[in-house]
């Protein structure tokens, strides 16, 4: 059980992806990104699912070849099974069930929400992984979430979203503001030259540690409407200054979320993931809170922020060396809680 070789793949939403892990050692992690939800404004699942259906083959060869893995050499396949899009994940459920059947290796179900905290134990230059139990903050343009991590498959929701995900916040205010999608990295971007409290919205209402952003992206509506009525030029003549207020906002309430987390279970080693862990607000704050609130936090390298494979791999390794395999009767599960 010390030379394990997995293949992953995951296709829950516009992603498709495929990585080859020797144990917790990532040998390739390709990512095949869908442009044509661009022109959209957001993901539209009957063109991801065919997209995803174009990609596989290609995708999964090319991380094959990366990894210089002949496929009879791999241990296990491991894939997504939810949750996602429906016609995105039956691409890659059923793709991985028919190879695992083809090549007479075991099959591992992977939740995309623990995948995404797990990716911290895929070996990294830092050699630092989280010990149990920490808090997991997930955060992306599909989920935000924090639980409460006990054991590798042990964990336990403090808090959700109660309607719009951070990253939705992130590429809503976005569009408001005319940026393409997804907007969440240009007011990234934007906002390290602004002012953040040039423009101040109003604080999230929602107690404990559940998070609502609809009320945010609806203020920052208003605001935008209300200004460019009194000048038209006024998002131009503030991009900045706007994009730093959107997103000092919106990350404020991640920490406060993450400081009553800490009091509430007394846990101080925080690691997040997603697509918004990219942001350089919330990598900026982590690494302060650790002077200033004693906190030991962990952000992914940038290649497993984003939806890929190897935080699959790192699960299937992970679920093998416990024999967690599944049957072929497995199915895709679009709405599948950690
Ligand atoms: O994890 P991910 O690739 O896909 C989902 O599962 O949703 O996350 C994508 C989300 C998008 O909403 C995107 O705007 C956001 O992550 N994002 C960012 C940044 N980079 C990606 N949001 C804020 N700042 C960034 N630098
Ligand atoms: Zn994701």
């Amino acid at each position: 059980k010390n030379n394990i070789y997995i293949l992953a793949i995951e296709s829950s939403c516009d992603d498709t992806s495929a990585a080859v892990l020797h144990n917790s050692k990532m040998l390739s992690n390709v990512v095949a990104t869908q442009k044509i939800h661009e022109e959209y404004g957001g993901v539209v699942p009957e063109l991801a699912s065919r997209a995803h259906q174009q990609n596989i083959v290609p995708v999964v060869h090319q991380a094959l070849a990366k990894a210089n893995i002949n496929k009879k050499d791999l241990s296990a396949i491991a894939f997504t099974r939810g949750p996602g899009l429906m016609g995105s994940l039956l691409v890659g459920t059923s793709f991985a069930k028919s190879l695992a059947l083809g090549l007479n290796i075991p099959l591992i179900e992977v939740n995309h929400m623990q995948a995404h905290i797990l990716a911290h134990f895929i070996d990294n230059e830092t050699g630092k992984k989280p010990e149990f139990p920490f808090i997991g903050m997930t955060i992306s343009g599909g989920h935000t979430q924090i639980v409460l991590v006990k054991s590798y498959f042990d964990m336990e929701i403090l808090g959700q979203t109660l309607d719009d995900a951070v990253g939705e916040a992130f590429d809503k205010s976005a569009k408001i503001l005319g940026l393409p999608y997804p907007g969440g990295p240009l007011i990234d971007k934007y906002a390290q030259l602004g002012n953040p409290k040039a423009f101040p919205f109003p604080k999230s209402k929602v107690g404990g540690l559940d998070f609502s952003f609809s009320g945010f992206k609806t203020s920052v509506l208003y605001f935008i409407q209300r200004e460019t009525q009194k000048n038209p030029n006024f998002i131009a003549e503030n991009l900045n200054d706007i994009c730093a207020s959107i997103q000092y906002t919106i990350i404020n309430v991640l920490l406060s979320k993450l400081k009553k987390a800490v009091a509430q279970t007394g846990v101080k080693q925080i690691a997040i993931g997603g697509g918004v862990s990219a942001n350089s607000g919330i990598r900026k704050i982590l690494q302060e809170a650790e002077q200033k609130h004693g906190w030991k936090t962990f952000i992914p390298p940038f290649q497993f922020c984003t939806d890929n494979a190897a935080m699959i791999g790192i699960v299937g390794y992970l679920k093998y060396k416990e024999e967690l395999f599944t049957t072929q009767e497995i199915t895709a599960k679009a709405r599948y809680v950690i």
